[in-house]
Parts: C-alpha cells; structure tokens; sequence
C-alpha cells in the first residue's frame, strides 16, 4: 500500500480556553477543558513524532494558546526539532517578559487577530472589554522585537467597510502580511451565520478595498472570500488528510478543527497511537482522503483534483452527510441551500461563545 505523503503543517490546538468571546469562533460546540488537555510531556511526544514524520511548520494556536504556562517551553522543543513556529494569538495575555522569553525561545511568526479597527466594534466581536489597547500594545511590541508578524482580520457583515482602515493599521505596526478572511461558518459560527453573512454588494467592496491595496504594493495579503457567495466551493484544508493534520487540546487528531462533529467515528487520540499511524491508516484519516469516496457527480469533475470536493464538515452541517457534495458547488443538488441563507440574511442578536 501507498502511504500518503506526510503533512506539511501541524495546528496544535493547545487549549480551548480564551479570554475572548467571539460570535464567529470556528472551534467546536462542545470545548474541551483544561483538566482534559494534553500535559506538557504529551506535547512533547507530539512535537517529537512530527519532526519524524517530516511535517515542516507548527502552529501554536487555541482558544488563546498563551493560556498555556508551557508555551516557551514548547516552542523552544519545536525549534530544536527544526520545526518552522507560529503563534497564532489575540495578544490579550502578552507582555514584554512573555514575548521576550518567545523570542529568545525562536519563535519564527506571530499572527495576531484583530476584531476589528475600532475599540467599539472590536469589543462588540470580542465580547472582552478593553480588548483594543491590549492588542495595539502586544503589535508594538512585537514590532519593536522584529519578530515577522501577520495581522490577520476576521471580517462579517458589521467590519467589512473597514478593510481600508485595517490595511492603515496593518502598515503603521509594521506587519509584513495582512489576512482579511471573511468569516467561515463552521461550529460556533454557524450560529451565528444570519447575523454576520455579508451581502453580494459588501463583499463585492471588499474585493476592490483588496485590490486597491494590492496594487500599492509592499503589504503581502492573504483574502479568504466567503464561501456562501462562491459557486464552487474551496479546497478545505487542501484536501482532506493531504496536508495539514489538527491536534485538539486533549490529543484529538483531526482533518480540520470542525471535524468532530462526523458522527459515528471513533477520533483517534496521540495518547493511544502514534501521529504516523493516526494519518498513515485510521479510518478518519482515509474516510475522503482523495478522490474514490466522491459523488459520482464530482468523481467526473475536471475540478476534483483542485477543490477535493470541497468542505466535508460544511456538507454534514448543511445537508446532514459528510459524504455529500458541497453545497456551495453550483452543480451539488443541494445548491439551494446556500442560495437561501444569502437570502435570508437578516440581524439577530449574536450569540457570544463564553468558555
Ligand atoms: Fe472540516 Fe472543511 S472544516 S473539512
């Protein structure tokens, strides 16, 4: 038997827990808590196996992987192991002590999230008051380290105007790389999908604040567009179990960080078996790795290779089978799905995500 190819990138979702409460949050329902987390020595053998494996990249992340006392300690193993580092954070827990003690430990990137550009609509996401000004000052001092950094921008129907203003920002700290990702609606965010789906008419704005942008030059941007206004839906994770393997905080290994609501899989944990065994042979894993699990329809599909059939959690949480086609693919009977959620857009209250 083939073995696939190892992953390239390495998502340790080091704990659920997060100061912030946003109505967007892409975790899953049901959060893992912290007695339940894997312990240091756990993550070690994690960080260990990779490097084995010849997975390339770590990405600390969470909740608010700063929750975790052993972070340094974490990133300084991943290091040695010659694992490329990034921290993905809100900035709400980091200090000049914690930031210097990461950059001594060879932190490589830090991506910063940002709510929005204003105090008032970053506190209305964030649900955390005084949440701005602790972010600004983590930028800055993570500008004055010199420590490359991504602002990344999580945009919906209430921000998205101001892209322009969050590109102003982006340049005056210094970041070499902005993302503006629309907002997906997997888990929690689903819940909230009424409220934060942007028009056509905002998102088609969007796209020209991008390009303006882009065209000035000296700025990277990556744009994630909202896959409820695509007609064929996006590569997730580029392609289930190809390159990119998740670790949930108690050891969970996934496909994506949504993937836990397939039902009637066991979900394999590193506490039993090795990361190599995990992705080389359990069922999750070769459940919809390549192309021989698709609809008929997508097996004849000259794109089956470019999007592997779309969003496997998307098609459970919209269809109620993850074996479906994607709903957002235009040629995916159950199209109509999509079609009138966009419809039926409208503004309920948000549902903030509280740990
Ligand atoms: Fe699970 Fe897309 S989030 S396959």
């Amino acid at each position: 038997m083939t073995l696939p190819q190892p992953p390239m990138s390495l998502l340790a979702e080091l704990t659920h827990r997060c100061p912030l409460a946003c109505p967007y949050c892409s975790n899953p329902l049901d959060l893992e808590r912290k007695a339940a987390e894997l312990d240091t020595a756990g993550w070690r053998r994690v960080l260990e196996q990779a490097a084995e494996m010849g997975v390339l990249q770590v990405h600390f992340s969470g909740g608010e992987p700063m929750a975790r006392p052993d972070l340094v300690e974490l990133v300084t193993l991943a290091r040695k192991l010659n694992l490329y580092t990034n921290l993905i954070t809100s900035g709400v827990l980091l200090d000049e002590a914690k930031l210097d003690a990461l950059d001594k430990a060879g932190l490589d990137h830090i991506q910063l999230s940002f709510q929005d550009v204003t105090e008032e609509g970053a506190e209305r996401i964030g649900g955390l008051k005084g949440a701005q000004p602790r972010k600004l000052k983590a930028a800055r001092l993570i500008q004055a380290s010199g420590i490359p950094m991504t602002l990344n921008f999580v945009v919906h129907r209430e921000n998205v105007a101001r892209i322009p203003q969050m590109f102003e920002l982006a340049r005056q700290l210094g970041a070499g790389r902005v993302e503006i990702a629309h907002t997906q609606y997997y888990g929690w965010g689903l819940k909230n999908r009424d409220a934060l789906l942007p028009s056509r008419e905002q998102l088609e704005e969007s796209t020209r604040a991008v390009e303006a942008e882009r065209e000035k030059g000296g700025l990277a941007i990556d744009y994630v567009t909202p896959d409820y206004h695509a007609d064929r839906p996006k590569p997730c994770m580029g392609g289930w179990g190809q390159r990119f393997v998740n670790i949930s905080p108690s050891g969970r290994v996934l496909p994506c960080h949504a993937a836990e609501i397939i039902p009637n899989v066991t979900f394999p944990n590193v506490r039993d078996e090795s990361l190599a065994e995990i992705w080389n042979n359990s069922h999750l894993f070769n459940m919809f790795r390549g192309t021989e699990w698709m609809p008929e329809a997508c097996r004849a599909c000259d794109r089956k290779e470019i999007d592997w059939g779309g969003c496997r959690c998307q098609a459970l949480a919209l269809t109620g089978n993850a074996a479906n086609m994607d709903p957002v693919c235009s040629r995916s009977p159950f199209h109509d799905i999509v079609e009138k959620a966009v419809e039926q857009a409208e503004t309920p209250e948000l549902v903030y995500r509280r740990f």
